[in-house]
């Protein structure tokens, strides 16, 4: 049994994320993505929140499980037995974090492997921040997040503005 580990702070759950969490469950046997905090950001949605978001946004998606966790990824990734963390590439931006994080996680753990996956060519431009301006400013997020989520990003940004 391949269980591969897909964590992020999904703030929120973009088309994106769903096309990376797809490609890597094809090459699993079990996909468990994580919604985790992370420190240098200030998420938006709940921890509950997010993981229902990215429930809904997979319904449908076999041998696909979220949860959440607080805590160290290391210790996470120890948890659930995982034979490699899954994480998308956009730019060459995002590698130089990514390779900086595995260095980290891989001191804590040896055993630490992570598999990077290039975003496909239409996701390339989508990222929780920027679904996040959008919607504050009233714009259209449906060609970023799932339709069984849109409706929800759009009330609960513009909760913050009022
Ligand atoms: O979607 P993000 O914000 O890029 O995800 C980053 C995340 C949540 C995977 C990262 O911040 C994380 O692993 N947080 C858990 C705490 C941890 O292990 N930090 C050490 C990473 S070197």
């Amino acid at each position: 049994m391949k269980t591969f580990l897909f964590p992020g702070s999904f703030d929120p759950f973009s088309l994106g994320h769903r096309d990376i969490a797809k490609r890597a469950a094809d090459l699993c046997d079990r996909l468990v993505v994580a919604v985790l905090n992370n420190r240098g950001k200030s998420p938006v949605f709940s921890l509950q929140e997010r993981v229902e978001m990215a429930n809904q946004s997979l319904s449908g998606v076999p041998g696909v499980e979220v949860i959440s966790y607080v805590g160290l990824l290391v210790d996470l990734y120890r948890n659930v037995d995982a034979a490699a963390v899954v994480r998308g590439l956009r730019a060459e931006s995002d590698f130089r974090i990514e390779a900086e994080m595995a260095a980290a996680n891989k001191l804590l753990n040896p055993d630490y492997e992570v598999i990077l996956l290039p975003s496909s060519a239409d996701m390339v431009f989508i990222s929780s921040s920027t679904i996040k301006e959008v919607a504050f400013f009233g714009g259209d997020v449906s060609k970023m997040v799932c339709p069984q989520i849109a409706e929800f990003v759009k009330a609960k940004i513009s909760e913050r503005k009022a």
